[in-house]
């Protein structure tokens, strides 16, 4: 099976009208919507937004659902440049860049004791993921690469180049990380993939409303197809 971690509802919506559903079961206060998408067996669900949430909700996908795959949809603000709002990104890997334990010799970003920096996609996912996109958003520039994530929406040119100083990234979210590394403990493969719907800068209050519809018809239709070929 293959579950499917929108943060907001207007991410995991347009995926569950694309489904047919067979049943929706509540756990920790979060709807697993179980069913199919093309021929594909799916669990969709809106874990919440940030770190937390998104863990709890991975595990429990796992756990309760026997989620093989997981697939960590929505949207992001652009760390680089040459990645604009609409643009995509699949994830190589994610860590988190609010983890601090320098005080102990550890890189920051690294969770103490865990001989990783980063939580790796599946590369074999990842491969997918491009294809798929290919043929779902032919028109869309799409990106490879590191996502970042921490419990704060960034919104500014100091902290997104503080980001960028520490970990590179292209683009910075608040649940991707904890999901792959809820994959990585549980030993079953994962991808991020996210539309930008701001810079993370100044104005990414501003832009993020007004975007976050069109990002999410993107990674919504990328995900579709996805799941066909998995
Ligand atoms: N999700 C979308 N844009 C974001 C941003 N700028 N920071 C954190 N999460 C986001």
């Amino acid at each position: 099976m293959i579950g499917i971690i929108g943060a907001m509802d207007e991410e995991v919506t347009a995926l569950k009208e694309a489904m047919d559903v067979r049943e929706t079961v509540e756990r920790a206060g979060m709807n697993f919507v179980k069913g199919t998408l093309g021929s594909k067996e799916v669990t969709v669900v809106r874990s919440g937004i940030g770190k937390v949430n998104a863990g709890i909700c991975a595990q429990i996908l796992v756990s309760e659902f026997q989620a093989e795959v997981l697939i960590n949809t929505g949207i992001a603000g652009s760390l680089d440049a040459r990645i604009d709002i609409g643009d995509m990104v699949i994830s190589t890997d994610a860590l988190y860049h609010d983890m601090d334990a320098t005080a102990f010799g550890y890189p920051l970003g690294e969770v103490p004791r865990m001989d990783l920096l980063a939580f790796p996609a599946d590369e074999r996912l990842v491969k997918q993921a491009v294809e798929a996109n290919a043929e779902a958003n032919p028109d869309i520039h799409t990106f490879t690469g590191r996502v970042v994530s921490g419990d704060q929406f960034v919104a500014s040119d100091e902290v997104k180049e503080k980001i960028l100083k520490n970990f590179g990234g292209l683009c910075t979210e608040m649940e991707g990380a904890a999901i792959a590394h809820a994959a990585y403990l549980n030993k079953v493969s994962c991808v991020i993939i996210r539309a930008i719907s701001d810079k993370a800068d100044g104005s990414a209050s501003e832009d993020y409303p007004a975007f976050e519809k069109k990002a999410i018809e993107h990674s919504v239709r990328l995900v579709k197809t996805l799941a066909a070929r998995i």
